[in-house]
């Protein structure tokens, strides 16, 4: 069954998104986007409200043409809504698809030089990934993945005696089927590095973590929910633990003390032959 996500939850996100992005891997995707021969033809994999398209697209030189992809209507309508501009301010070239990632990817990625995914990774299977490293490879394509969860929560102040539990249960069901097969979760940046690594890719891996303090309170609660109801499912013998741990988190976002680090893992991956 795919995982839905709703409007709410993706706006609530895109500030800490964008704030959290990693340097190195945009740096080396700027340096190759800069030896393409215009447009950059470019495409975004879930791309939710677009808000993936929306950060990169004035920090990559040049004309660009952008396909939004996902299988959800109403956040492409909304995607499509966008106005997506390059780095001199000019619009970039955009339309939206409609489709199911779960489908051949070769064809949805044929003629494409940059295929990208933010907060994608995690929910895809090692046979997802290495059917998308086969379909890049065979157009000499770069790939970017930003925001994949890592595996790492942890509430910063004050320190929570029951987190481990409720981690280690969080941590397992991330790797449920999320519609790919059974999700990688955590492991899916490691997975496609080595997969990229193999077919000959240049890998650029940089640390994308939230550090949410009290301005950021509503993601925190919503991110409280989420977490204490994903380990209930996985551990409900640790239902009265996870419990305790989620009224003490609302308890210190109320007293204005809670802070959430969340970490992720940007990834840029370099085609082996220089495209001109
Ligand atoms: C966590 S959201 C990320 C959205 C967006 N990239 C962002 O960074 O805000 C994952 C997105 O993947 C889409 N998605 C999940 N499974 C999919 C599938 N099988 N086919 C197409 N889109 C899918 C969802 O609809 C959702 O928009």
């Amino acid at each position: 069954m795919p995982e839905s996500f709703d409007a709410h939850w993706l706006r609530l996100r895109a500030d800490a998104d964008a704030a959290a992005r990693a340097d190195g891997p945009y740096r080396a995707l700027a340096a190759w986007a800069g030896d393409i021969t215009p447009p950059l033809r470019c495409i975004d994999l879930g791309c939710g409200l677009g808000a993936n398209a929306a950060w990169l697209a004035p920090r990559l030189p040049g004309p660009q043409h952008w396909r939004l992809v996902d299988h959800d209507p109403s956040l492409l309508a909304e995607a499509g809504r966008r106005s997506l501009a390059d780095a001199s301010g000019e619009p970039a070239a955009t339309g939206t698809l409609r489709a199911d990632l779960t489908d051949d990817l070769s064809s949805l990625t044929r003629g494409v030089e940059l295929v990208t995914a933010a907060a994608l990774l995690d929910l895809v299977a090692a046979d997802w990934i290495d059917g998308l490293v086969t379909a890049c490879r065979a157009n000499g394509a770069a790939a970017l993945f930003a925001l994949t969860y890592d595996g790492h929560f942890a509430s910063e102040t004050p320190n929570d005696p029951d987190e481990r539990r409720v981690r280690a249960a969080f941590n397992h069901d991330q790797r449920r089927d999320k519609g790919f097969g059974p999700a990688l979760g955590p492991e899916a940046t490691r997975y496609a590095a080595r997969a990229f690594r193999a077919a000959g890719y240049r890998i650029h891996l940089g640390r994308s973590p939230w550090r949410l303090g009290p301005e950021s309170a509503d993601l925190q609660r919503a991110l409280i929910d989420g977490k204490a109801e994903a380990a209930r499912k996985t551990a409900p013998d640790d239902r009265t633990t996870i419990e305790r741990w989620a009224h003490r988190r609302h308890q210190a976002i109320q007293d204005g003390t809670a802070r959430l680090h969340v970490g992720h893992l940007d990834l840029f991956a370099k085609p082996p032959e220089p495209r001109r």
